[in-house]
C-alpha cells in the first residue's frame, strides 16, 4: 500500500507500484501457502493470476512437500466475475469461486463453465467460518493467502479470520476519497471494536518498509494471511 494506505488510485488505473523486491516477497509468501485468494473487484479491475510465479518458487514449493502450483480462490457475493479474465485461461491449478445465495442461476452457470468448483456459502455475504472449513476439508487448505482488495480484506478481518498481515509500505501518496485502501467495508465506530495487531517484524529495503503483524486473538481456526487440474464443474451449496 501507499503511505496513505491506498492499494490503487481512485480511478483504479494504478494498482501495482511495489518494487521488484516487493514482488519477490509476494512470491515468497505464495510459496508458503496452499491457496491464494482475491475478491471479484480485483479480478474485474485488471489482470491477476494468483500463481506461484517463476520456476524457483515452484521448486521451493515442491521441496517443502507442497503442490507445485497453489490453488486459486475468488470471492464474489453476486457471482459477477469477469469470465474472460486471463486467470481462467491458465489451467495449471484449480480455480475455486466462493459465492453467496445472491448469485443468480445465470451467474453460477457462467462461473461453473470457467472455474473448477463454485460453492455457495452464505446468504448475503460469505460465511467465512463455513467457507474456510469447507476449503480445508474439500481442498486440504490449511494456509491461505488473501491478496485483497480492500472489501475482501475488511470482511475477513470483520469475521476474525485473519492471523497475519504482511504489509509493504511504498513511498507514494495517492490520496483520493474513492481510492481503495487496505481494508474498506463498513468499518467500526468505536476504538474498542478495532482489530488489534502486534508488530512482529519490520525491515527496510531501499524506500520500502516490509512489516509483518500478528492479529491478536483471531476468532476462527486455521491460518489466513492477508497482503497487499482436473476440472470439476460442480456447483455446491453450503448456505
Ligand atoms: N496494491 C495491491 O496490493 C492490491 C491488491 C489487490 C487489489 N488491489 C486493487 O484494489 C481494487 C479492488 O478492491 P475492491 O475492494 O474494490 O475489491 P475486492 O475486495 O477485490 O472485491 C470486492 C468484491 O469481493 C466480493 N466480496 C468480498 N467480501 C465478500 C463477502 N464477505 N461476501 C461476499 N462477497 C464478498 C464482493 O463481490 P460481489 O460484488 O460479486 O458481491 C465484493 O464486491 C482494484 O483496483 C485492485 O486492482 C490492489
Amino acid at each position: 500500500m501507499t503511505v496513505d494506505g491506498k492499494i490503487a488510485t481512485s480511478n483504479r488505473a494504478v494498482d501495482s507500484f511495489g518494487s521488484k523486491r516487493d514482488l519477490a516477497h509476494l512470491y515468497e509468501l505464495r510459496a508458503t501457502v496452499d491457496a491464494v485468494m482475491c475478491g471479484a473487484g480485483t479480478i474485474n479491475a485488471g489482470e491477476v493470476h494468483l500463481d506461484p510465479g517463476p520456476e524457483r518458487y515452484r521448486r521451493l514449493r515442491k521441496k517443502r512437500g507442497m503442490a507445485e502450483y497453489n490453488l486459486r480462490v475468488i470471492a464474489s457475493g453476486r457471482g459477477l466475475v469477469r469470465t474472460n479474465a486471463s486467470i481462467f485461461n491458465e489451467r495449471h491449478s484449480p480455480i475455486i469461486v466462493i459465492t453467496t445465495a445472491r448469485a443468480s442461476r445465470r451467474a453460477l452457470a457462467r462461473l461453473a463453465a470457467v472455474a473448477n468448483e463454485v460453492v455457495v456459502c452464505g446468504t448475503d455475504s460469505i460465511d467465512w467460518p463455513a467457507a474456510l472449513g469447507w476449503l480445508r476439508k474439500r481442498w486440504n487448505v490449511t494456509r491461505l493467502l488473501c491478496e485483497g482488495g480492500g472489501e475482501l480484506n475488511a470482511s475477513l478481518f470483520c469475521a476474525g479470520a485473519v492471523d497475519e498481515l504482511h504489509l509493504t509500505i511504498c513511498p507514494y501518496v495517492f490520496g483520493g476519497r474513492g481510492a481503495p485502501t487496505i481494508t474498506d467495508g463498513v468499518g467500526i465506530d468505536r476504538l474498542a471494536d478495532a482489530v488489534q495487531l502486534e508488530l512482529v517484524s519490520m525491515r527496510r529495503s531501499a524506500e520500502e518498509l516490509f512489516c509483518v503483524f500478528r492479529v491478536l486473538s483471531p476468532k476462527s481456526e486455521g491460518a489466513i494471511i492477508t497482503t497487499n487440474s482436473p476440472r470439476h464443474r460442480a456447483s455446491r451449496n453450503l448456505a
